[in-house]
């Protein structure tokens, strides 16, 4: 009696220092929750606690694939090279290989096979198995997460010899129990962190500038593209809110708050925009909320486009086109007028011929001709802009040319009060131009600028060499600034048309004239002005550097 009673005592104990120390592994490896989201970190911490804490010296972990049609091995330690290369390149399918790994997922309880060798329910894919990995005892038991298995651990005592006993595999499955829970943990970890990574790269890379707020207005995010085109730092912007951010007014403001708040988008709306820099743009915006599952709203998403470089060009293309269409009709125009006149000319000059000298009709008659003369020059310059322009092309240094240019009209200037001043850049290039058109295009600028200056002025000129944001084209920017009276937003459109003239003397042709030249050199020429603010006219042509 009391030796039987010892001898429980002794199995009682010997089992309750086992599962004390299977608590301890069951612990410690929970605490792989909190400390290590990475699957393969977590999948050999797994092993090891198996082999080590519960005295395997094998174990593998397989598990099921996402179509739950396969076992992989994900972890495998102290089989052969050989062995554990088979595993990792041979995953075993449910629907194929009848073994006991497959056995386990199926059946979602432990396989104990004590003695393979003599094991009756031996399939020829175990005994494949057994030759490649050397097995004698195996111990299978599933990874079960809410009763749904979602892989295998296996393990056996190879080079010990020691027997499995059946606290050993109770052991095992616990073990198991929680070792599921934390792959499963580090396998959610991992989705969601690569969807993260993967929507934050899509904003990240956006070719739109981003913009996420909430409904309050506060800047939370903006990718770098936005940095970029509103030329602000995401910190900085975290501080102000969207509305100054993106510089709406009361009304845009109002009525995006109201259509975001109706959980409507606002598409596609242009704004204008004048960057801490000075620059001026035209933006685009659109703007829609994100709702969570529960159609609360999380946020707001701004997405913000640059159309300023497109608009310029849109604008300079339908420029061209007018331009041409206008000049056809101009110069068809021409020459009708041009063949009367020219015989009115020759009618006048016989009359005067056929006058003695003393008569007073001669001056009349002379001032006739002197008209003529100078409709005549007026339709030359018509007809030149409808038909290309035969260049005389050499190689132009656009500072030399500006050089021995500004000087034909400085005298000009100073009557006026106008001081003229140049910030010629160093190295431009060279042009391929025609200098004596070129010339005509700075004058036809300068003059406007002179005659835009009412009191005391100041007309800068201006070069620089800019890249395109490409990088691969290089161009010549000349700049003709004055602080005159302005173009008013209502003609700016219509400067370079021919004819257009605000002047009571004017002709309006300087511009239309320029733009022809500029055009035929493949250049462009822009205005930037503001009513009462002064002007600046851009010349860019292509260089070859
Ligand atoms: N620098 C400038 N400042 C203000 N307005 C300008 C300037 N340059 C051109 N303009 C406007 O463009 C119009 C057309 O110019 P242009 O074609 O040279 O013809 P014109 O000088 O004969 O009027 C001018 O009448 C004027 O209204
Ligand atoms: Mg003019």
């Amino acid at each position: 009696m009391t030796q039987d009673y010892a001898h429980q005592y002794h199995i009682l104990k010997e089992n309750l220092h086992v599962k004390n120390n299977l608590l301890n592994h069951v612990y410690e490896i929970s605490s792989l929750l909190t400390q290590s989201p990475d699957i393969d970190d977590v999948l050999n911490n797994i092993v090891d606690r198996a082999m080590n804490g519960l005295n395997f010296d094998r174990a593998i972990v397989m598990l099921l694939d996402k179509d739950e049609a396969k076992l992989e091995c994900k972890c495998i330690k102290g089989f052969t090279p050989l062995g554990e290369k088979r595993a990792w390149n041979k995953p075993l399918y449910l629907d194929r290989h009848d073994c006991y790994e497959t056995k386990v997922v199926q059946s979602g309880e432990p396989l104990f096979v004590e003695d393979t060798e003599n094991a009756s329910d031996m399939t020829e894919i175990d005994k494949i198995i057994n030759k490649y990995q050397e097995r004698k005892s195996v111990l299978h038991v599933p990874l079960k997460l809410k009763g749904k298995v979602i892989g295998i651990i296996g393990v056996d005592r190879y080079r010990t010899r020691m027997k499995i006993t059946r606290n050993d595999v109770e052991s095992l499955a616990i073990f198991a129990n929680q070792a599921a829970i934390i792959i499963e943990n580090a396998r959610l970890y991992k989705a969601l962190n690569d969807e993260k990574l993967l929507s934050e790269n899509i904003i990240k890379c956006s070719v739109n500038g981003v913009v996420v707020s909430d409904l309050q207005g506060r800047v939370y995010h903006l990718n770098p593209k936005a940095e970029e085109i509103l030329n602000i730092s995401q910190e900085k912007a975290k501080k102000i809110r969207i509305d100054q951010l993106l510089q709406l007014n009361e009304k845009e403001r109002i009525r995006i708050f109201y259509e975001l708040k109706k959980k409507k988008n606002i598409d596609h709306f242009e704004i204008d925009y004048q960057r801490n820099d000075d620059k001026k743009l035209i933006l685009e915006l659109t703007a829609f909320i994100i709702l969570d599952e529960n159609e609360d709203v999380l946020g707001a998403v701004t997405l913000v486009n640059d159309l300023t470089e497109k608009k310029k060009m849109d604008d300079y293309l339908s420029r061209v086109e007018k331009f041409a269409a206008l000049g056809r009709i101009v110069s068809g125009i021409a020459h009708e007028v041009r063949n009367p006149l020219a015989s009115i000319y020759t009618t006048v000059q016989n009359l005067e011929n056929e006058l003695s000298e003393n008569m007073s009709a001669r001056d009349d008659l002379q001032n006739i001709m002197q008209e003529i003369d100078r409709v005549e020059k007026l339709i030359r310059q018509v007809l030149n802009l409808a038909k290309p322009l035969p260049l005389q092309i050499e190689s132009v240094d656009i500072n030399e040319l500006l050089r021995t240019t500004i000087p034909l009209i400085e005298k000009e200037a100073k009557k006026k009060g106008i001081a003229l001043k140049t910030t010629l850049s160093g190295d431009i290039g060279h042009a391929e131009a025609d200098p004596n058109r070129l010339r005509q295009v700075i004058l036809n600028l300068l003059i406007n600028a002179i005659e835009s200056i009412t009191g005391k002025g100041e007309i800068t000129v201006s070069t620089e060499m800019v890249a395109e944001s490409d990088g691969q084209r290089k161009w010549i920017l000349m700049k003709f600034k004055d602080n005159g009276i302005g173009i008013s937003p209502d003609v700016i459109d219509k400067i370079f048309d021919p004819f257009f003239t605000t002047k009571n003397v004017g002709t309006g042709l300087g511009l239309s004239v320029s733009h022809k030249i500029i055009q035929d050199h493949n250049g462009m020429i822009e205005v930037e002005s503001r009513k009462n603010n002064g002007t600046t006219f851009s010349i860019k042509l292509p260089t070859f550097a």
